[in-house]
């Protein structure tokens, strides 16, 4: 772990480079890119307008449903809690949370990309000037590696909103619960957020808003890795597709190549034939029955809020 210094923070880096794992996506039969790899500080900007889209209805519908339960919410965690936010992007909800717990001892933002992290940290710790902050840059999907520091006399609470579990796929997601459920098991619970299964035109607008601002996110990924491995991906040689694919109750976002085409990767070269995709985020949509299933083996639902449309939902978990 490498640690770097920022305005008004010291922050964990992981400092891994992304080359091996874009190459092994990449020579796969079936192209593929790992999601979190969106997140550079442009990607991060760009996922913030998404929240915003008026077809983007996640975000919104989530923070209505925090606003609506806050205080039981707030009664559910219970008192003395670490918080500990695996992708915290903005932590826009986490300040819900912040702004109602009188008595937080930590609160711990995870976040792959450095540069976002620094400087939501120094917005934060400005805007609450009690809180005791320790952001972490690493990638919490190979390991939550926290920070070795003793609140014997607090409960770990993992926060975990905005459907990100969605990008696992399901045997993933399980591998992640289990890592949580290990994290929290002294008392402590998850408290999530998960987009619900829902009509595939509602879901197929959402991925592709009308001002093409998810198409930009998604070719973002091949801006990035031209700026930061020297590939020449030709980024208007491809679209932005994104599709419902009901079988594995998912949104699969992809980057289809419109022409016949080869791009330079390090010393090799990677071929793409005309209509040829890079399958770029997997976003699964469960029922309340199938996410209850899928936690189950680590986890008992203790409370579920929703909204009057049953779009999305907020769940707390407790270890079982
Ligand atoms: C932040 C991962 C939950 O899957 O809806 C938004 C990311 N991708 N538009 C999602 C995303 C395209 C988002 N998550």
């Amino acid at each position: 772990m490498k640690t770097i210094q920022t305005v008004s923070e010291e922050v964990f880096d992981a400092g891994e480079t992304i080359l091996d794992e874009v190459m092994e996506g990449l020579n796969r039969t079936q192209k593929t890119l790992p999601s979190k790899f969106f997140y550079d500080e442009r990607g991060s900007r760009l996922f913030e307008t998404i929240t915003d889209l008026p077809e983007y209805y996640l975000t919104r519908t989530e923070i209505k449903i925090i606003r609506k339960h806050i205080d039981e919410i707030v009664w559910t965690l219970g008192p003395a809690i670490r918080l500990i936010e695996p992708g915290s992007g903005n932590s826009r909800k986490t300040r819900l949370l912040l702004d109602h717990i009188p008595d937080i001892c930590a609160y711990i933002p995870v976040e792959i990309s450095a540069t976002f992290l620094s400087s939501v940290t120094a917005k934060l710790s400005d805007q609450y000037p009690g809180l005791n902050i320790i952001p972490v840059a690493d990638d919490y999907t190979r390991q939550l590696k926290l920070p070795a520091e003793k609140h014997t006399e607090c409960r770990d609470v993992v926060f975990f909103p905005g459907s990100t579990i969605g990008n696992f796929t399901p045997g993933q997601a399980q591998s992640f619960l289990a890592m949580v459920a290990g994290q929290v098991k002294d008392n402590g619970g998850l408290l999530i957020g998960t987009d619900l299964k829902k009509d595939p035109e509602i879901l197929e607008a959402a991925y592709n808003d009308s001002k093409g601002v998810t198409a930009e996110f998604n070719k973002n990924l091949l801006v990035r890795l031209n700026r930061e491995l020297g590939t020449n991906f030709n980024i208007s040689q491809f679209e932005h597709r994104a599709v419902y694919n009901s079988e594995k109750s998912r949104i699969e976002m992809h980057l289809v190549s419109l022409v016949r085409q080869k791009v330079n990767i390090g010393k090799s070269e990677v071929s793409f034939r005309k209509g040829e995709y890079i399958h770029t985020e997997n976003s699964y949509k469960y029922s309340l029955k199938k996410f209850k299933t899928l936690a189950s083996p680590y986890f008992n639902i203790e409370k579920v809020w929703t909204d009057e449309h049953g779009l999305f939902a907020v769940q707390y978990l407790v270890p079982r």
